[in-house]
């Protein structure tokens, strides 16, 4: 088997499952629980919480664990927007953001907020001119992406962290799904930014965890209110065992990602220039600002699917980009808001790499595409 779709999720390192058991078997009580068993609980709990926030070089206290991306994301756009419309209801947010912070802003426009989706350019890159344009004395929150999940574009997340270096009433949100531990974090997590989520399972954690960033004293309401968890922002008994995993798993990955970096964009150079020679290619990811590990590409009136499905025949794992959520009304993906038409769009096709991939599988890969495209001949 071939997997090049670490961008829709990782293997687990055996490592974390192994602390997963560990801690389900052996640490069981509450973190809550007044007794001595909650205290141990208590204790592995603030652990995970420093491992996480040292190496993100921020302090545990603006840590808090969440059930993942989509959850964090939910939170910061909904919990800035409500928190904060006393004093304005204008929220900015990029146009190829994931749905879980798209459809959230969208869900806000249906309750009397006020949206804008800042536009990126032909590349796949927020326009910081045009994003600087549609900010308002009422605009409360700015969220922006660090890596693109359909192509892998790495965000101006610095220059807009510039531009509003002099507007602290704006809170500013960065999605850091796709960017932990694939490129540096100083990058996207700069000293303006006030909150960023993460997901455990993009970086061989587990699923259904993850943690979000929010700066000191920043407030926000509480999606999930109980028994008042997590500094009372986020009620629920927490995922112990899934936390300790998380930061087992961000404590590897963080220390392979110079390797990662490097190994990935030698696959990612060979497999572009491999692609580069057939004609009906469109490459959509750059190398140049772009994560090393994300490559997104059609071949001309074949649809996505198609490609996805052969390579699948070959026990090699691809993905069609989310983007075709094209569909009537819909928030249009990542290839549409770069301006590329609709047509084109629908052939993307996203390999995403990691370090678990090596050059023999991509040698394998562009075997087997030699004969995919050949294949297609006809419908091309
Ligand atoms: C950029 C981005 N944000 C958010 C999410 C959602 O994360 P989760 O799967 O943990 O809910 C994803 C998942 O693909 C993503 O790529």
């Amino acid at each position: 088997m071939i997997y090049l779709d670490n961008a829709a999720t990782t293997r687990p390192y055996p490592e974390v499952l192994a602390t997963y058991a560990e801690v389900s078997t052996k640490i069981w009580g509450n973190p809550s629980s007044l007794h001595s068993l909650g205290s141990q609980a208590s204790r592995i709990l603030q652990a995970s919480r420093q491992q996480i926030a040292d190496l993100l070089g921020v302090m545990p206290q603006e840590i808090f664990f969440t059930s993942g991306g989509t959850e964090g994301d939910n939170w910061v756009i909904k919990g800035i927007a409500f928190e904060k419309a006393p004093f304005g209801k204008h929220i900015i947010v990029s146009d190829i953001e994931h749905p879980a912070v798209k459809e959230s802003a969208l869900w806000l426009a249906t309750q009397g907020f006020d949206v804008d989706f800042a536009p990126v350019d032909r590349q796949g890159f927020v326009n910081v001119a045009k994003l600087a344009a549609l900010l308002r004395p009422d605009t409360t929150l700015v969220s922006v992406m660090a890596v693109n999940n359909e192509i892998g574009s790495i965000q101006p997340i610095q220059a807009i962290s510039d531009l509003l270096e002099d507007k602290p009433t704006i809170s500013f949100h960065v999605d850091g799904v796709q960017a932990l531990a694939k490129i540096p974090t100083a990058d996207y997590l700069t000293d303006r930014v006030d909150f960023a989520t993460f997901s455990s399972h993009k970086f061989h954690g587990v699923r259904g965890v993850g943690f979000t960033y929010i700066k000191n004293g920043k407030k926000i309401m509480p999606l999930l209110t109980g028994g008042g968890q997590e500094a009372g922002k986020r009620s629920t008994t927490e995922n112990l065992a899934g936390i300790a995993a998380t930061a087992k798993a961000l404590r590897m990955a963080m220390k392979e990602q110079v390797d990662f970096a490097k190994k990935t964009s030698q696959m990612k150079q060979v497999l572009i220039q491999g692609l580069g020679t057939y004609k009906d290619i469109t490459i959509f990811s750059g190398q140049e600002q772009f994560a090393p590990h994300i490559l997104t590409f059609g071949v001309k009136g074949v649809r996505g699917e198609v490609l996805l499905h052969a390579f699948e025949e070959y026990d090699i794992y691809v993905s069609t980009t989310s983007a075709c959520s094209a569909k009537a009304g819909k928030s249009a993906g990542t290839l549409l808001s770069m301006g590329i038409q609709p047509q084109l769009a629908t052939t993307a096709v996203r390999l995403s790499l990691d370090l678990e991939n090596d050059m023999s599988q991509i040698e394998q890969v562009l075997t087997t595409f030699k004969m995919i495209y050949e294949q297609t001949k006809k419908v091309r």
